[in-house]
């Protein structure tokens, strides 16, 4: 969490301020704690902080005028020390000639912070961060790459940082280990940057620096080096997405604009992964041999939030076609319970950011342990990308909005398509019965435009309805329990209604407890096998006074008697459901939160890539 900018170039640029903040206002999902920047100017260092979103920032900085060679930006979630003006960054060291933002936690700031007190060095905040400012200045003599050198071999703890310091006016040092850090490469500038949407607009020529690198960065060179000082290059990878896709189009929000790019998001997961024939699948870049594949005797998909949830689908698709046993965990979870695994292992990383702490130290320790891995990732080059055998990218561009929605959808044609290449492979599927299964999820994108125009207007009118309550309960089955799940994390992530998902038949075993007039029940009932099931589930709500809303399918006129409220959705086969059941949960939570008068993009307390465990 936080976000990093940083800006170098030859002569002094009258729009540094607007390149940094247009930076921070793409990282803003990072967290909007508190917000700074601060600029190299011919008259030396210059800093500016406020408290709240960058918008504060925005307006104090309108009558300042800055013009500079250099300049960092951050975007803060705070950690250590509480939201004010004092713990915003930049920070700088007791002389203010150097600034430092950073993204992580210094695990041994404490120690370190008495260690300088006990030789005269004041705080003016209650960070980490700026601990490691008076650091470099400590270390500092002449040569700033070797005091943060001399620093990083300090700290404990995750960190990505940028350092200006007012006696090296010609370059910026970057460095990083565990948070994420990236280089962007301009024409006489050069960037730094904590996500690839902040120097978009300059450059798609990106370079990630790795745990334990750290970059010295002028504006018509980089250098790269390990911490030791060992020189060192590292590949540039040419991103290939557009602007465009990272705007609001016209759209409120860039959550709303993101749900109704879902059928996109979905086709471009697919993309040229299916044979024209409908007769194989094209997933060569997961690097897993046929061999390896039918020697499997477990998966493992490990992942946090929506991208769990995501998991957990893929779980019923997995053993439903391919027949090989699947657990889904948490990833903060996985990594401390010692899990069993072997060459015969396959675990999973499912990630839209690539990023996220638990999900990269659960992929480092299954690598570790010897099992087979892969992701299924959205943002090229990221950090899991780089410690998986293999990466299903899942092709879904920006997802700005914290909340996530179009990386779960190609999340869901992601493990899919996993599925069934699974099952070819193992022989579990019958070639027309593959072909048949391909040519469903061809279909889905239509279906799914289809769904957004049938429910929108319905759903936007029924989130009226919630408005009166505190809390919800969502109930789905099989497949569509993950479902329910996710409809639930999304109304409380944005709209701060105390939504609980639950398996429907599970109601019985407690939550019906909770059923009356003020507990409404949203239940997924679309067509499938234990459609009975969850009507008679909707019976015993019902029975006891509770509202019912139900997803159901197109023509079903049963859910009627059931239901006070019914949002329809077109017909698919069960196990396609999620993918379209899922939608009108998304917008029911995007109207309600705005009815509230919630900022949908930017919820309270949450951050989009959490990089700290
Ligand atoms: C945060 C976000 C969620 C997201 C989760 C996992 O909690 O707020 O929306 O689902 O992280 O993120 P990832 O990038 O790993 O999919």
């Amino acid at each position: 969490m936080c976000g990093i900018i940083g800006y170098i170039g030859h002569e002094p640029n009258p729009e540094i301020v607007d390149i940094l903040i247009d930076g921070l206002q793409r990282l803003e999902y990072r967290g909007y704690d508190s917000a700074g920047v601060a600029v190299m100017t011919e008259a030396g260092l210059e800093l500016q902080r406020e408290v709240g979103k960058l918008s504060n920032l925005v307006k104090k900085l309108a009558s300042i005028e800055l013009i500079g060679r250099a300049g960092i930006g951050h975007t803060r979630w705070a950690t250590h020390g509480r939201p004010t003006e004092y713990n915003a960054h930049p920070h700088t060291d007791p002389d203010k000639q150097l600034v430092v933002v950073h993204n992580g936690i210094i695990e041994n700031y404490l120690d370190l912070k008495e260690e300088l007190a006990a030789l005269g060095h004041q705080f003016a905040s209650e960070t980490d961060t700026e601990v490691i400012a008076h650091l470099i200045s400590h270390y500092y003599q002449g040569d700033l790459k070797e005091a943060v050198q001399k620093t990083l071999l300090r700290l404990e703890g995750a960190y990505s940082i940028c350092v200006m310091h007012v006696k090296e006016p010609n370059y910026l040092v970057a460095a990083k280990t565990s948070s994420p850090l990236l280089l962007g490469k301009g024409d006489g500038v050069n960037f730094i940057a904590s996500d690839i949407p902040a120097i978009l607009r300059h450059t798609r020529d990106i370079i990630y620096l790795e745990d334990g690198d750290m970059a010295v960065v002028y504006p018509d060179k980089l250098e790269l080096f390990r911490i030791d000082g060992t020189p060192l290059e590292r590949p540039v990878q040419h991103i290939d997405w557009n602007l465009v896709a990272a705007e609001k189009m016209g759209y409120d929000h860039f959550m709303l604009k993101e749900i109704h790019e879902q059928p996109a998001a979905f086709s471009q997961t697919l993309g040229g992964r299916i044979s024209e024939g409908h007769q194989r699948l094209y997933l060569d870049e997961i690097n897993l041999t046929p061999e390896q594949l039918k020697g499997l005797n477990r998966i493992y998909i490990v992942a946090c939030g929506t991208a769990y949830y995501a998991g957990m689908v893929g779980k019923y698709l997995i053993e439903k076609f391919a027949r090989i046993p699947v657990e889904v965990d948490v990833a903060s979870e996985f990594r401390y319970r010692n899990p069993i695994l072997d060459g015969q292992t396959l675990v999973i990383a499912i990630s839209q950011s690539g990023e996220t702490a638990d999900t990269l130290t659960a992929m480092k320790l299954a690598k570790q342990q010897g099992a087979l891995t892969m992701g299924v990732i959205n943002v090229k080059g990221s950090a899991i990308t780089r410690v998986t055998d293999g990466t299903l990218y899942i092709h879904a561009g920006p997802e700005i909005s914290v909340a996530s929605t179009k990386a779960f959808i190609a999340m869901l044609a992601a493990v899919n398509l996993l599925a069934l290449h699974f099952a070819q492979v193992r022989e579990q599927i019958s070639l027309p019965e593959l072909t048949a299964a391909m040519h469903e999820l061809r279909r889905l994108p239509r279906l799914m435009e289809e769904t957004l125009h049938a429910v929108e207007a319905p759903v936007n009118a029924l989130s009226t309805v919630l408005l009166r309550y505190h809390h919800c309960l969502y109930l789905g089955r099989g497949i569509n329990f993950p479902i329910a799940l996710e409809g639930a994390l999304k109304l409380k992530e944005i709209s701060y209604i105390h939504a609980e998902g639950y398996a429907a038949g599970e109601m019985k075993h407690g939550p019906i407890a909770l059923i009356d007039a003020l507990m409404p029940v949203i239940a997924v009932v679309t067509e499938g096998d234990a459609y009975d099931k969850v009507i008679s589930n909707l019976k015993e709500v019902r029975a006891r006074d509770g509202l019912v809303i139900a997803v159901a399918t197109v023509g079903d006129e049963r859910i009627k008697d059931v239901a006070n409220e019914v949002i329809y959705v077109p017909a698919v086969p069960e196990w396609l459901s999620p993918v379209i059941n899922v939608i009108p949960l998304q917008l029911l939570a995007y109207y309600v939160a705005l009815r509230r008068g919630y900022d949908v993009d930017q919820p309270r307390n949450l951050a989009k890539s959490v990089t700290v465990e």
